[in-house]
């Protein structure tokens, strides 16, 4: 059993500049310093969007199987590499695998106009 351990709560904090991201692509975050990422932001082309790093199927597991490795080959959906869910990007709903129907939990983030997101509460 995996333990997900919710971040502290954050009134602002900088992640990234959007153009750090790959489009499409994903980048993981430990804004607590827990030593491992906690949450990821994924960029494809205007969406961009922030979920904790836990899988709904098992426990809140960690879904990347390396750094930074949240989507799937050609970048249309997040995938959780422990069983292969596979996540739409814009609603964080899983269409496909052993939790469908489920949901990833939203994270709130704020894009500033100079493109800096900003983790608003965690
Ligand atoms: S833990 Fe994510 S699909 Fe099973």
């Amino acid at each position: 059993m995996h333990r997900t351990v919710m971040p502290k709560r954050f009134t602002s904090m900088r992640l990234a500049n959007v153009a750090d991201l790959p489009d499409p692509g994903a980048r993981g975050f430990d804004p607590c310093e827990e030593g491992r990422d906690t949450l990821f932001v994924v960029r494809r082309g205007e969406v961009l969007r922030a979920y904790r790093d836990a899988c709904p199927h098992f426990g809140g597991t960690p879904m990347a199987w390396r750094k930074d490795a949240y989507l799937n080959g050609d970048g249309t959906r997040i995938v959780c590499h422990a069983h292969g869910a596979q996540f739409d990007i814009a609603s964080g709903e899983c269409l496909l695998g052993p939790c469908l129907g489920q949901r990833l939990t939203p994270v709130e983030i704020e894009v500033t106009s100079g493109g800096e997101i900003v983790l608003i509460s965690a």
